[in-house]
Parts: structure tokens; C-alpha cells; sequence
């Protein structure tokens, strides 16, 4: 399926997106992870999948830059598959919120998809081809508690994810967000245990997600046969009620 195409994955090499790296490295695309800080879990996994890490911080354009003609030298080729996954939570109320958490939120989890789309978009144009999803959030469409910043980044990503698509419709690249609900990874770990149990009982499924059913969904929108599907959300967060 995946031809040799170049992938890279954001956040590629714990939670959802080391998810995602494995999926894609298994239906033979070449992959390149990025990750921004534990380097003990992104040797383990790399040495793990035999899949190459590259630590940078996606917030960073410069940084951004950086890192993809590491990846462009090292791959012999142009990123042709975006997944623009990482992200980071900083919950609180609003009215407990400085301007750093405000701003690390929407510069981690919603700049760094311009950041990683505009190093990747020129290319992708003269190819004619690319694939580019950004990971979205059932928080970005409900908002959540103790999220404004992140539900705000979140629901950008819609906002920016659609407007790219029709820029790019025409140069045979897609774009398309997918917007997970609660999935099992240390970044709901970290949500307090008796508000997690309520978050839970909400899921009509009855549990958590678990990272590769996001990876699936990816794996759907990144095929090559998904060239008519553009601009689109696809919500993987079983069955939670959506207004
Ligand atoms: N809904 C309604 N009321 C809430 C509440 C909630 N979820 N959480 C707290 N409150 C109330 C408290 O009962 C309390 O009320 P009183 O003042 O009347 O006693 C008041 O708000 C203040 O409570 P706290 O002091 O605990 O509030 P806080 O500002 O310290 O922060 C919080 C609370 C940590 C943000 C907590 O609300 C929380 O963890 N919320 C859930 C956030 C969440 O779902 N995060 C998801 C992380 S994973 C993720 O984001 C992945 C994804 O995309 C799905
Ligand atoms: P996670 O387990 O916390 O993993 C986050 C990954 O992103 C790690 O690889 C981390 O690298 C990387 N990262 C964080 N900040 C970075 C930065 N500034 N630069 C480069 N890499 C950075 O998170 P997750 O739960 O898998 O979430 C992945 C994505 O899905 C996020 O965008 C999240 O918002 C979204 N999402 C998650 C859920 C959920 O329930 N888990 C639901 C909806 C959406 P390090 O290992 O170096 O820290």
C-alpha cells in the first residue's frame, strides 16, 4: 500500500503517533518520527521498530525546518505523507490561566500544523501528490472543561484543515482531520482519576480508545485510493454524543 512513500510523523514515538509510525511503517511506507523531549522512549522505540527519530520542537518554524532537510537528506526524497500529530494538554480553568499556557497550547498543538505544511506543501505540489492529516480532538468540536486553551487549538485544526484542502485539491493532495475522543495514552493518564471515571461512563462504547484504532483511521485517509476524500473529519471516539 504505501509504495516507499515518505511519512513523517509528529509526535510519532509514544501515544497515538507511535501508533501511527508502526501502521504506516507495516503497510511499507518509510517513516521518519519526530518527538520532542524523552529521548529514553524514543531510542526504545526506534530501536524497537527499526523506524528513525528526529528530535526537534514543532512549535520551533526554524526548528521545523531544520528537521525536515535532515529528513529530506537522510530519505533520499521529499516528505510525501504528513501527519501532523503531536500535541501537549495544559488544562486549568480560564480564570487560572497565564498567557504561557495559552500560548505553548496553541503554538504546540495548532502553529506547528502551518509550521510542518508549509516545509512540506511545495514540494507536495510539483509531485502532485501528498497526503497531509492533522490530528484534531472531540474537545475542539465540544470544548471541555479546564481546556480553553486547548479546545481552541483544536478547533483551528478544523478551520485550518479545510482550507487547506481546497487550496491543495487540485495539486492531488489531500487534507483531512482525524478527531480522536479519549484514547489510552499518558495524556489522559494525567487527567485526575475520579474525572476520568466520569468522562468514561460518558463513552457509549464503555472505555477508552486505544491508539491504533486512531492509526487505522489514518491509514484509511492516507491511501493512495482515498484521492476523492478531502477536507473532511473523520471522528473516532466511539460513539460520543456530538453537537
Ligand atoms: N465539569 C464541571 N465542573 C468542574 C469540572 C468539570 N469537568 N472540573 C472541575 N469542576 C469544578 C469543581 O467541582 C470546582 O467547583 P467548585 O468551585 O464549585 O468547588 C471548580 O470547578 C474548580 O475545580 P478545580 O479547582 O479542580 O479546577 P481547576 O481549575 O484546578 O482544574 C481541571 C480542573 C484540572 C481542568 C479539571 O476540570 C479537569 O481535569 N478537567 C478535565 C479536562 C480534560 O478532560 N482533559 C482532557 C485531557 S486528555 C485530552 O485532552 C485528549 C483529548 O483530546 C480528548
Ligand atoms: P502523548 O502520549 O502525550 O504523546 C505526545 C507525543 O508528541 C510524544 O511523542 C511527544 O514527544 C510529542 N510532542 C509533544 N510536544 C512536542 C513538541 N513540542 N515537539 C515535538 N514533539 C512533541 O499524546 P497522545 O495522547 O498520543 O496524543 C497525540 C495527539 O493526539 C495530540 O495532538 C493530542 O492532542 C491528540 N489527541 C489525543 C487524545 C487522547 O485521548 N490521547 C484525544 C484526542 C486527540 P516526547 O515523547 O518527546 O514528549
Amino acid at each position: 500500500m504505501g509504495k516507499g512513500r515518505i511519512a513523517l510523523v509528529t509526535g510519532g514515538t509514544r501515544g497515538i503517533g507511535e501508533a501511527i509510525s508502526k501502521a504506516l511503517k507495516k503497510a511499507g511506507y518509510r517513516v521518519a518520527a519526530n518527538y520532542g523531549a524523552r529521548d529514553d522512549a524514543a531510542q526504545a522505540f526506534s530501536k524497537e521498530n527499526d523506524i528513525a527519530v528526529y528530535k526537534w520542537n514543532i512549535a520551533d518554524f526554524e526548528a521545523c525546518k531544520k528537521g525536515v532537510e535532515h529528513i529530506t537528506k537522510d530519505f533520499g526524497g521529499h516528505i510525501e505523507v504528513l501527519i501532523n500529530n503531536a500535541g501537549i494538554t495544559r488544562d486549568m480553568a480560564l480564570h487560572k490561566m497565564n498567557f504561557e499556557n495559552w500560548d505553548m497550547v496553541i503554538e504546540t498543538n495548532l502553529t506547528s500544523c502551518f509550521n510542518m505544511s508549509r516545509l512540506v506543501i511545495d514540494h507536495m505540489r510539483e509531485k502532485k501528490f501528498g497526503r497531509i492529516v492533522n490530528i484534531s480532538s472531540l474537545n475542539g468540536q465540544l470544548g471541555q472543561f479546564g481546556q480553553t486553551n486547548y479546545s481552541a487549538a483544536k478547533a483551528g485544526i478544523f478551520g485550518f484543515t479545510k482550507a487547506l484542502a481546497r487550496e491543495a485539491a487540485s495539486r492531488g493532495i489531500t487534507v483531512n482531520a482525524v478527531s480522536p475522543g479519549y484514547i489510552a495514552t499518558e495524556m489522559v493518564k494525567a487527567v485526575r482519576e475520579d474525572i476520568l471515571e466520569k468522562i468514561v461512563a460518558q463513552i457509549p462504547v464503555g472505555r477508552l480508545g486505544e491508539p491504533e484504532e486512531i492509526a487505522r483511521a489514518v491509514m484509511y485517509l492516507v491511501a493512495d485510493e482515498a484521492s476523492f476524500i478531502t477536507g473532511e473529519t473523520l471522528s473516532v471516539n466511539g460513539g460520543q454524543y456530538m453537537e
